[in-house]
């Protein structure tokens, strides 16, 4: 991956071209234009990935695998091709390396219940950062207390950043799986992956990578990060709610257990005896999110299309033009200023409550995230009970900011601070 600084510089005019693509962006909320920073939570979707449902269900609406009939086929064909054009778009080495889950969350709990479960004995070792969102910490939880393992947290630092040194003491041999973040979804901070990965691989534990954020703001290439598993939601990265990915190597999805057992997962099925389907299958219980997988696909298409060096690029551009003002506002204290920080910034605002905050920003038309942003932790580890997020897209603009500082102004005149 080249470093941000030396991608290619975007061109300026694309942002509008761009932004025309996304219906909802000419919403008005409270009489006013709408100013969308809430892209850690959920971004919006280009009018390809809602055409690319909307096709699914007029002209090939089918139950996959099942059927002989042409519309099955077809249904197949185009979920299968998802399969494959995610493979590419992460450089996964083979389709069946894919797996379809619900989300980020599902692949967790996914790789929690499969395949550690099965191995953990007592007093073996999980090890998770202090950065985490949830969904990176009560899987793991879950599992240790089913199985007596220990779960072990590397500290950060006052930026946000993982404390490097620290992770290195805290990975031992008796380290059984390293679950980490790429990018924290309340602090913006990136995490040195390859570092991390080689360090586990050395000690002979695989690693998680939570790819929830970093899916829509770096370029990932899991067989150059060389990690075992990378888990990530379709709607994190223009794509529909619903639908998610769990990479893993060929290799251990072979070895795991099936999670879930139901229809499509087995090859056959006797009251004495069930074989498994093969992998990724065996892995996909019940009928799967056809329509989230295909629009998946044509998210990712889109994603493609302008490029993620590009998109990157133009996000760090903004990160800094918004990390500027921010900082220049009395009584604001941005929160996660790690150096490896993609676009999104926390901060609190005086002694403003955050939900405050985000409910007159939002009568200004700007949609930002107010509250612990799912990793409580983070919030404790920076003396906060919440902070205000804006967390930006490829479809942001300078105006954007500009218009959140506005009303960052409206909020100091209403509390007086
Ligand atoms: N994980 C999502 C967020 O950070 C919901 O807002």
């Amino acid at each position: 991956m080249k470093p941000i600084g030396q991608m290619q510089a975007p061109d300026p005019r694309n942002v509008e071209h761009w932004r025309a693509d996304f219906p909802i962006l000419g919403e008005r909320v409270h009489g006013r234009p709408l100013v969308y920073l809430d892209n850690g939570a959920t971004t919006q979707k280009p009018a390809s990935v809602i055409y690319a449902e909307n096709a699914y269900y007029r002209h090939s609406n089918a139950n996959v695998h099942r059927g002989v009939h042409l519309l099955s086929q077809r249904a197949t064909e185009a979920f299968e091709a998802a399969r494959a054009k995610i493979a590419r778009f992460i450089n996964a080495q083979r389709p069946d390396e894919i797996v379809f889950v619900r989300g980020t969350t599902e692949a967790i709990n996914l790789v929690a219940q499969s395949f550690a479960r099965p191995q953990l004995k007592p007093g073996d070792e999980i090890l998770i950062s202090a950065m985490e969102h949830h969904s990176n910490i009560v899987p793991w939880q879950m599992v240790c207390e089913q199985t007596g393992a220990v779960l072990k947290v590397v500290p950060i630092d006052d930026t946000g950043a993982l404390d490097a040194g620290a992770y290195e003491r805290l990975l031992t041999d008796h380290t059984r799986l390293v679950a980490i973040t790429h990018l924290a979804n309340a602090l913006g901070s990136i995490n040195p992956v390859e570092l991390i990965v080689a360090a586990a691989h050395a000690k002979g534990a695989p690693v998680l990578l939570d790819g929830a954020q970093a899916i829509s703001h770096l370029p990932v290439d899991v067989r150059a990060l060389d990690c075992d598993f990378y888990a990530f939601s379709g709607h994190k990265v223009y794509g529909p709610t619903g639908i998610g990915v769990l990479y893993a190597k060929a290799a251990l999805l072979e070895a795991m257990p099936p999670w879930q057992g139901g229809g499509d997962m087995i090859h056959s099925v006797t009251f004495e005896k069930t074989e498994y389907n093969a992998i990724p299958w065996k892995f996909e219980a019940g009928t799967p999110n056809i329509a989230g997988a295909i629009a998946l696909g044509t998210a990712l298409d889109y994603v493609d299309g302008i490029g993620m060096e590009v998109i990157a690029a133009h996000e760090a551009g903004l990160l800094a033009y918004a990390t500027d003002a921010l900082q220049a506002i009395p009584g604001l204290r941005l929160i996660g200023t790690a150096r490896d920080k993609a676009s999104i910034l926390s901060f609190v605002l005086d002694d403003v409550h955050a939900h405050d905050v985000g409910t007159i920003l939002d009568h200004h038309g700007v949609a930002v995230r107010a509250g612990h942003h799912c990793a409580m932790p983070v919030m404790q580890r920076f003396g906060v009970p919440a902070t205000v997020r804006a967390s930006l897209a490829l479809y942001n603009t300078r105006e954007d900011i500009d218009a959140l500082i506005e009303g960052l102004g409206r909020v100091r005149e209403v509390f007086g601070s």
